[in-house]
């Protein structure tokens, strides 16, 4: 339970009182152990990912992560690069009563999450310009086309797969991905593949949000597009993220510290929640452990339920806290 800063450690505290519930009401058990990363641990132990940190992720089965501030990057992007978590995967759904654009939007990002720019290969050249290099490789468009794909399947909405690209102008990484993409997609027949530039992706995500289903695409693009999305279906408040990789997953909110409401107590916990469930529904698929699946959707169930009763929190048009709000989804997880 990596804890954070801004509003992540009042993020984390809301998910050890859900996830030691289902602890206390199910035969899925855990053991939590809460870490300190980000700018909190870059001033108390001069590292913003510490040793202990690192090896107490290391003997996990999963990594539940609460945002991080400035350092983010020293956090995330080396948490992803050293797990090789390849598969970023950004599920954004109109939940009811929320404000979410539109009520039938149910699509997920599916984001490279190795390469593209995000490897930090900058330069100067001379004093006055930078130049950036962008990586793109066929295993790395191969294995995330192959998870959205099967991703597509089964889900069963559209069964769709959009690739984001721009390869009119990058026409030799974007170049690969599409042709890469293309021919994985023809070995799944029962699912429809098209293309789209990433701006008319950006203008159809609010134009005809409900069309989407998988959308594929790399780093930065799915990074951006992500945002976005998650502020269609009502906000980043709602957007849980899964990085996956081979054998280790770290789950986390879409949305970064937000330093400006940081210790109010207005925090929507369920972008965090929601990101518990998906560690809960991947753990369950690794060990085909049933129970752990169930016991995620009771989480989702939860929320739904507070949804539903216009229970909500400040981002959402409500007036409860964010501890009112854990306190009632945590009564309604083993409630009829
Ligand atoms: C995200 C975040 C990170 C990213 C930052 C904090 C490095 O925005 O997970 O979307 O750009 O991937
Ligand atoms: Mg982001």
């Amino acid at each position: 339970m990596l804890r954070g800063d801004g509003i992540g450690p009042e993020l984390i505290d809301s998910a050890m009182c859900i996830l030691n519930e289902i602890n206390d009401n199910s035969s899925v058990k855990f053991s939590l152990v809460p870490v300190e990363a980000g700018d909190n641990a870059l001033t108390r132990f001069h590292k913003a990912l510490p040793d202990f940190t690192l090896s107490t992720i290391r003997k996990s089965d999963a990594c539940l992560k609460g945002p991080v501030g400035e350092s983010a990057a020293e956090v995330i992007l080396v948490i992803r690069q050293l797990f090789d978590l390849y598969a970023n995967i950004r599920p954004l759904k109109a939940y009811p009563n929320t404000n979410s654009l539109r009520n039938n939007i149910d699509l997920v990002v599916v984001r490279e999450n190795t390469e593209d720019l995000y490897l930090g290969w900058e330069f100067w050249s001379d004093e006055e310009t930078v130049i950036s290099l962008r990586r793109t490789s066929k295993k790395a468009i191969e294995r995330i086309t192959k998870y959205g794909f099967k991703l597509a399947r089964l889900r069963n909405r559209h069964r769709k797969v959009s690739l984001v690209h721009k390869a009119n102008v990058l026409r030799k990484s974007d170049g690969l991905f599409r042709r890469i993409s293309s021919e994985i997609a023809s070995a799944y027949v029962d699912i429809q593949f098209e293309e789209m530039y990433v701006d008319a992706c950006a203008m159809n995500l609010i134009r005809n949000p409900e069309d989407f289903d998988v959308i594929l695409t790399s780093n930065l693009f799915g990074d951006i597009i992500s945002d976005e999305a998650a502020q269609v279906v009502g906000g980043l408040g709602m957007g849980p993220s899964a990085n996956i990789g081979n054998n280790f997953g770290v789950f986390e909110p879409v949305h970064g510290a937000a330093f400006d409401i940081q210790g109010k107590n207005v925090s929507n916990p369920s972008s965090i929640l929601l990101s518990a469930r998906l560690m809960l529904q991947w753990l369950g698929a690794e060990r085909n452990d049933r129970q752990a699946v169930l016991e995620g959707d009771r989480i989702e169930n939860a929320i739904l339920r507070m949804l539903f009763e216009n229970r909500k929190t400040k981002d959402q048009g409500g007036t409860l806290t964010t501890k009112e709000f854990t306190t009632s989804v945590m009564s309604y997880l083993y409630a009829n």
